[in-house]
């Protein structure tokens, strides 16, 4: 197990290669504040350049939030130019999670608000637990989602829900995330980690080459070059030692030995 602590972060690694990012201000419900910024983006940097991991968690520390938003207290002094800033180092730093070459897992622990729902929404997979809270209230302060919401949630739900829920500004409860697919398993706080360790295990048995290739796939769809990225990472996978071996490992009747090369 190895841990590295940030002031607003805590980043821990177990030795089956699962790293676990807690956002950690428990007393804000682990609002998004320029700090927690930076130490994210530092954190995408370090899991994405360490080799020791290979399925990344994010989640909030405490059980009542996963994130409840942007630092109000900083967007209250906003103007056109720092606004136009902030929204793009944030959408910047969320477009680093989804991109990531790694899976990431949001375990979404209570309320996940505006910028909190913005982050679980750039994560590749997103467990709930029975507690949360999910929405993009950004309207009811004046404001929109700046950090990617109202492009990833129309993605997600569709554009007539999406539309719905940054309209009225209302979070919706785990139960109505699911029926939505929102997020994709509602547990108790209890059963959450260990269910996204599993879904992290099941990852994890495939070649890392291939998942980084998926989640850029995966990620093209809906663009206009969707189906044309897909191809060419298709065809860069063919040439690969981890497709050699995949393909060979199940006509021969054995499990795979992926080198991620
Ligand atoms: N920014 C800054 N501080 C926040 C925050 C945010 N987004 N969300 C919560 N906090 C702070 C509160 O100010 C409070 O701090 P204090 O103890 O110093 O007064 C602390 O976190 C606890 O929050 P509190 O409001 O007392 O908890 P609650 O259980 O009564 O309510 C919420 C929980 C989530 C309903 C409520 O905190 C809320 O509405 N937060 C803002 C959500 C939001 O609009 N997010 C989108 C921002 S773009």
């Amino acid at each position: 197990m190895s841990q590295r602590t940030f002031e607003t972060i805590l980043l821990e690694t177990d030795e089956t290669g699962i790293a676990t990012l807690k956002i950690n201000r428990p007393d804000k419900l682990n609002a998004l504040n320029s700090r927690v910024l930076s130490e994210l983006e530092t954190a995408m940097k370090e899991v994405n350049s360490d080799e020791a991991i290979r399925v990344l968690l994010i989640t909030g520390a405490g059980e009542k939030a996963f994130v409840a938003g942007a630092d109000i207290k900083e967007l209250n002094t906003l103007n056109k130019e720092t606004g136009e800033m902030l929204a793009s180092r944030g959408q910047k730093i969320f477009d680093a999670v989804e991109n990531s070459k790694k899976p990431i897992i949001a375990i979404v622990n209570g309320y996940a608000l505006g910028g909190g729902a913005e982050l679980a929404m750039a994560c590749h997979i997103r467990v709930a637990t029975e507690n949360a809270l999910i929405g993009l209230p950004e309207v009811s302060l004046g404001l929109i989602p700046g950090y990617g919401g109202t492009q990833r949630l129309p993605a997600l739900v569709g554009k007539s829900k999406a539309m719905e829920m940054i309209l009225t500004g209302k979070p919706i409860k785990a139960d109505a995330a699911l029926q939505s697919g929102l997020v994709s398993a509602v547990l108790s706080i209890e059963e959450a980690l260990e269910y996204a360790k599993k879904l992290a295990g099941a990852i994890m048995k495939n070649g890392p080459l291939a998942l980084s290739a998926a989640i850029e796939a995966v990620n093209a769809s809906g663009r206009a070059n969707g189906f044309a990225r897909e191809a060419v990472l298709f065809s860069e996978l063919c040439e690969t030692e981890d497709f050699t071996e995949g393909t060979s490992a199940f006509l021969e009747k054995r499990n795979a030995q992926f080198k991620g090369k």
